[in-house]
């Protein structure tokens, strides 16, 4: 684990807790890793590699130590289970802060506290904090190495589970770490810490945690500082504190964009290729989307995925915009996932991914709600009791967490685009916005021009999921799906997103999607899934000057005739119920923009205000 066979260790630390020398030479790098090891504390320091030994022995350890079970060999190659604590199953948004030097800047959509304070309330929980554990230095890089788009960290952890999941979720290791020697600048350091020192002799539960939990962002030094837990966005630091909170910050100072986006590639039977990005709120079939297989119907379409969940979006020299998917894995929500709604995620997932809080079955396998269409005779629930069939008819208890999720390489994925490392990113000419609107919103229409497509962007809204902790199945405004994600001011973004339409030559079409409008008999209008094909070949054919609409007071919509209906029995009546215009619907939708809008007006770029006079007349 040497760099070059030298040994480097931390001055004035004992030696003995530092078996592992450093692998960066970076000096403000090993004095940062110094000081917070004086701080925190920890048993000893693992700098991590990243390589395959290393890894090998981190599941090994914490297989014996009952963080992980490692899943049968046969069926599940290379797979591991863990079951977090009750307590740490989702992201925490109420403990969530931007700490920016004036809560302005933040704005009234996040939590904000005086950095000055917040530093000592840190200062004081990461005292020690990581008594009796091992410090991880994990490197990470954000998009491909060596990347003009890609970004990095460093992490401080005491979490092995977060090291082997951000192995999976970035690229992590020594090539990592060789890139911070040549210019330390860019990187961005993050504290990771599960709050739960261990004590002398004391045996360690196998998921710690502290009910007490901080996921700090300080905009103006982009730093991270996360306490407590030990769970998805507010342990695996690279996901949603650095590529949109802190990159949402990093990307309007330099003008680009750090979006809550899957990115997806349409290739046509002649072979043509169409990327389009998409931003729907969490748990709304993102990976889903990015995944889609067309239905037979469709001979010689195919759908490619560059990334499921978060998009880094730049102007090229000929000012078009490009993206690349910073992530290099699927940190997807398991429930719902089965071979019929998403086959491409069963092959991804299916080896050398680890899954938290779906059921253990008896074989060794794992399972979660609507994985089959026959639950498993019996099996053990991601709290670790019996569960069968029968007991969930009369308790309702779920076998899996519904925001369980699985961990896996985005490189074995059936659909993974050839050009998803491509390091100049890929280029964007439709974005869709979509979310989980049971009645007021049509299947499809598209914006009259950009600042009408920003507009319903920022004016989106969706029903809550179990993705983030809180009550379920509300509506709640959810602005280009970036609520929770947004590191600043939400009428300043939407002011970026206007300004970016400028260093272009060529803006991408806007559309806006819902696949969830239910009928009076409360179920869906739409079959969803790879049935939304029809609705991409419309979005495409649209961008490509290839296909007819129809004005309407929200935008263009598609004529019945405007769609591919082959192999799907769909009337003309069906249609117009699910692209039903309600002007009464709007009105009160309308109101809705206005009470986030009231929130926001001091920042709010002028083009919301007259789109929404706009809007008002046309209604
Ligand atoms: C996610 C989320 O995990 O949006 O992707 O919550
Ligand atoms: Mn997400």
């Amino acid at each position: 684990m040497t760099k070059k066979g030298k040994t480097t260790p931390i001055k004035g630390w004992p030696e003995r807790r530092n078996p592992a020398a450093p692998l960066a030479t970076n000096k403000h790098l090993l004095k940062w890793v110094e000081k917070m090891a004086r701080l925190t504390k920890p048993a000893r320091i693992h700098w991590v590699s990243g390589s395959e030994e290393e890894n090998e022995a981190l599941l090994g350890q914490m297989t014996a130590s009952g963080t992980l079970t490692k899943l049968n060999e046969e069926l599940w190659p290379g797979c591991y289970y863990a079951r977090s604590d009750a307590s740490d199953v989702a992201r925490v948004e109420d403990r969530t802060f931007i700490c920016s030097l004036s809560k302005d800047s933040a704005g009234p959509t996040n939590n904000w506290e005086d950095p000055f304070q917040m530093r000592r309330k840190l200062k004081s929980l990461f005292s020690g904090c990581m008594t009796g554990r091992t410090m991880y230095v994990l490197a990470f890089s954000m998009g491909p190495v060596g990347s003009p788009m890609s970004r990095i960290g460093v992490e401080l952890t005491d979490s092995p589970y977060v090291v082997v999941n951000m192995r999976i979720m970035a690229r992590i290791g020594v090539h990592v770490f060789a890139e911070i020697d040549k210019d330390y600048q860019r990187v961005v350091p993050c504290m990771h810490s599960v709050g739960m020192p261990l004590a002398r002799g004391k045996k360690d539960v196998p998921w710690p945690c502290n009910q007490e939990k901080y996921i700090v962002h300080f905009p103006e030094t982009r730093e991270i500082w996360s306490y407590g837990s030990g769970y998805g966005g507010n342990a695996l630091l690279g996901k949603k504190c650095f590529a949109l909170r802190i990159a949402s910050n990093i990307a309007r100072d330099e003008g680009w964009m750090a979006e809550h986006m899957l990115i997806l590639g349409v290739e046509d039977p002649k072979g043509e290729k169409t990327y389009v990005a998409a931003a729907f709120p969490s748990a709304c079939g993102k990976t889903n989307f990015a995944m889609l297989i067309p239905p037979e119907s469709f001979k010689g379409w195919k759908v490619w995925t560059v990334g499921d969940d978060i998009a880094w979006i730049k102007p090229d020299a000929n000012g078009r915009l490009r993206a690349i998917n910073p992530e290099a894995g699927f940190f997807g929500v398991a429930p719902g996932t089965s071979i019929k709604t998403n086959p491409n995620a069963m092959k991804s997932l299916a080896k050398n991914s680890i899954f938290t809080n779906v059921a253990l079955t008896p074989e060794g396998g794992v399972w979660w709600e609507g994985m089959t269409d026959t639950p498993p005779e019996s099996c053990i629930d991601w709290q670790g009791r019996p569960w069968t069939p029968a007991i969930a008819k009369e308790t309702g208890a779920k076998a899996a967490h519904p925001n369980a999720r699985f961990t896996a390489p985005a490189s074995q994925c059936p659909t993974i685009d050839p050009a998803w490392e491509n390091p100049e990113g890929v280029p964007i000419s439709a974005i869709i916005f979509g979310g989980r609107r049971p009645t007021t919103m049509p299947l499809v229409f598209q914006a009259f021009n950009w600042s009408a497509g920003v507009y319903i962007g920022a004016t989106m809204g969706s029903e809550t999921t179990a993705a983030a902790a809180g009550a379920t199945g509300k509506v709640r405004r959810d602005p280009m799906a970036m609520l929770p994600f947004c590191g600043y001011h939400m009428g300043d973004y939407f002011r970026h997103w206007i300004k970016m339409q400028r260093n272009l030559t060529e803006s991408p079409r806007i559309f806006h999607v819902n696949w969830f409008r239910r009928g009076p008999d409360g179920g869906f209008l739409w079959p969803g899934y790879s049935e939304n094909m029809r609705v991409l070949k419309w979005i495409v054919d649209r961008v490509r000057g290839r296909a007819l609409a129809r004005e309407t007071p929200i935008g263009w919509v598609p004529h019945y005739e405007d769609l591919y209906w082959k192999g799907l029995k769909f009337s003309a009546a069906q249609f117009d119920e699910l692209q039903r215009f309600d002007r009464e619907d709007w009105r009160r939708e309308v109101i809705g923009h206005e009470e986030l809008f009231l929130d926001l007006h001091d920042h709010l770029p002028p083009e919301m205000i007259y789109e929404r006079e706009l809007l008002i007349c046309r209604l």
